[in-house]
């Protein structure tokens, strides 16, 4: 695992973002792996940024997003596709059919949830998968269990994860209880990761996911088995890591 530290969010958004913009420019018509939520925002704004200044294209990029909440539709402002669109899609060239977010008002998951995956396989899976981790280990939605769950499929949010997402919405009780995520298998079966974590309440999930041991109660940890995975990350979430004299 290679491992980025950075000062504070900005210059870990400004990496991240640079190591986005590396396998588009060396590979534009590559499959993205995209992820939501507070870590990817300053990533996607210097992607913006750039694209605006004429050094990005996202023109022959395909995408896929690892997850959505189920109930939500495209439109509701807490929905991952309305995340996607504000923060990315609608700034820069990205074809619109060519972006995929799981669609949380499916009337048939099971069949959604395998479509979602043979497409990915189709595409020899994703080029580069974007991943925020949840303070918990969640990589994507997948919450720790008793055991990794490999396809796309609907998953019950832990309750630390409703009380971690409650602040983007109007109470508790409005955050959707369940989602739909990329299961480990395509996370795993992407060429790159590229993980990225802001912030001290990351520190114990970052020191969990890269030295404790790999079981599905830390979703994180079995990136240890991944052979081409970058960790981005600021000084906070590393300390954990950086305490117990890891070189970073
Ligand atoms: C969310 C998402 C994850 C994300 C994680 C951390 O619930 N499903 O994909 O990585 O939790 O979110 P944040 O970056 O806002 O801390």
């Amino acid at each position: 695992m290679r491992i980025f530290r950075e000062k504070d969010y900005d210059a870990m958004s400004r990496r991240a973002a640079s190591v986005i913009a590396g396998e588009v420019v060396h590979n534009p018509s590559c499959l993205l792996g995209l992820a939501t939520g507070s870590t990817p925002e300053g990533a996607y704004k210097y992607l913006v940024d750039w694209y605006k200044q004429g050094l990005i294209s996202f023109k022959d990029v395909l995408s896929v997003n690892l997850d959505e909440y189920v109930g939500l539709a495209p439109t509701h402002d807490q929905s991952y596709r309305y995340f996607m669109q504000s923060n990315l899609f609608d700034h820069v060239d990205i074809v619109p059919e060519h972006t995929r977010v799981p669609d949380g008002l499916t009337k048939d998951a099971k069949a959604f949830c395998s479509e979602y995956d043979a497409y990915i396989r189709s595409k020899g899976y994703v080029d580069m998968q974007l991943l925020g981790i949840g303070r918990n280990g969640h990589i994507g939605f997948n919450e720790p269990d008793d055991h990794f769950v490999k396809e796309t499929h609907v998953v019950d949010l832990a309750e630390s994860t409703i009380d971690a997402n409650a602040r983007f919405f109007a109470t508790r009780d409005d955050v959707p209880k369940q989602a739909i995520s990329m299961g480990i298998g395509a996370i795993m079966g992407a060429k790159k990761v590229l993980l990225c974590a802001s912030g001290e309440d990351k520190a114990d999930a970052i020191y969990n996911s890269v030295c404790g041991p790999i079981t599905p109660k830390c979703p994180g940890s079995i990136l240890q088995l991944h052979k081409n995975v970058v960790l981005v990350a600021d000084e906070a979430a590393l300390s954990k890591l950086i305490a117990a004299g890891v070189e970073v």
